[in-house]
């Protein structure tokens, strides 16, 4: 039996979880063509932490051009991402939830449909093997 699912829960350097409740990270396909963030995404982590959710954890982000895996998803390459992470950090906050993502890399699995469109992309693998 879960007897402090609704407890603070302090963690290092200062941080409390405000309950137990960790949303896990989840693809949500929303973002724009090149990853990067809609209102739409940030609405709905909003609607997540009002609900009440201690910690959310933002959906796989990929970290370069190369490991794109998903079709519209999120990612966080480089600065002009920044901005919108910022603010699904501030929605989040703004109702007492912590905010994290998770960062991906598709590796070989990466999408090879998505890596075309970056102009002067070079994979490095025998991409009709993919
Ligand atoms: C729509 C959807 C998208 C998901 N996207 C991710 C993701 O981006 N990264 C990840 O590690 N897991 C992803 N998952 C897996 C979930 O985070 C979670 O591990 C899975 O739903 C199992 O949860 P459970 O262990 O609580 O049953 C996704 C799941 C769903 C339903």
């Amino acid at each position: 039996m879960i007897r402090n699912l609704f407890e603070p829960l302090p963690l290092a350097r200062g941080v409390t979880l405000p309950n137990r409740i960790v949303m896990g990270p989840m693809t949500l396909n929303q973002a724009t063509e090149s990853g990067h963030m809609t209102p739409w995404i940030v609405e709905w982590y909003r609607r997540r932490a009002a609900g009440g959710t201690g910690a959310l954890i933002g959906a796989a982000a990929f970290v370069s051009q190369g490991g794109r895996g998903w079709v519209n998803a999120v990612g966080i390459a480089d600065d002009s991402y920044t901005e919108g992470w910022r603010q699904c950090v501030e929605a989040a906050h703004a109702h007492g939830a912590l905010f994290g993502t998770q960062l991906f890399h598709g590796g070989a699995a990466s999408r090879v449909s998505l890596l075309k469109q970056q102009a002067g992309f070079r994979l490095g693998l025998d991409t009709r093997r993919l």
